[in-house]
């Protein structure tokens, strides 16, 4: 038998990306990945998590991490970013969201959250691209998120994304995507 040691096949809903140099393995999150999702919303800075879910949430580390490790994959879409190297690899360190709307078929709604010390490394922009791409292979039709209107770098982010705003209230603004 040939010695030669061969990679396991990497599940084709995975793959590696190399961004500003270091390595992330972006797959879909799994029912065990609650404790490293917790550290991630830990880590994070409460301007990050209130931009995330558009107000403070009490306990929200822990509410959020178990929510999405544990999402109902019939209507949900949750990607993670893993370190794939450097000081602590395996550590995750952002996720991109999505959850069907239950009055509108064919339209979800998109939430998104990097690590604070990651911001800047395109890591947000690739979650975004990742899941717009299932959203479509799920045959979704419709990508909609709330913004707060002083989000600078999503709004930007998702116009690149080809998003438009169509609505704005009481400082936030939505943005739609149509697939
Ligand atoms: C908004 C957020 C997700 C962005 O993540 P990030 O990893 O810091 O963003 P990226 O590094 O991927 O992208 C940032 C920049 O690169 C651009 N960019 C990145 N990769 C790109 C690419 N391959 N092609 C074109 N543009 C790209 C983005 O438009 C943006 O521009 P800027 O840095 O010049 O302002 C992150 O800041 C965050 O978690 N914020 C708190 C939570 C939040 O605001 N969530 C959104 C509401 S749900």
């Amino acid at each position: 038998m040939n010695a030669t040691s061969i990679e396991p096949a990497r599940p084709a809903s995975e793959h590696l990306v190399s961004l500003s140099h270091h390595s992330y393995l972006i797959r879909s999150v799994s029912g065990s990945d609650e404790l490293a999702l917790f550290d991630m919303f830990a880590r994070s800075s409460p301007e990050d998590l209130r931009l995330r879910c558009l107000g403070m949430i009490k306990d929200f580390p822990r509410l959020a991490a178990a929510r999405l490790a544990h999402c109902d994959r019939g209507r949900e879409i949750a990607l993670v970013a893993v370190d794939g190297e450097g000081a602590a690899p395996g550590e995750i360190v952002g996720v991109a969201h999505l959850i069907e709307e239950p009055t509108e078929p064919g339209c979800a709604e998109f939430d998104i959250l990097v690590r604070t010390d990651v911001k800047g490394h395109g890591v947000g922009f690739q979650l975004m691209k990742d899941v717009l791409a299932r959203a479509r292979e799920r045959r979704l039709t419709k990508i909609v998120g709330f913004i707060a209107g002083e989000n600078h770098a999503m709004l930007l982010m998702t116009s690149e994304l080809g998003f438009v705003r169509d609505h704005a209230e009481m400082g936030t603004v939505r943005v739609t995507a149509m697939l």
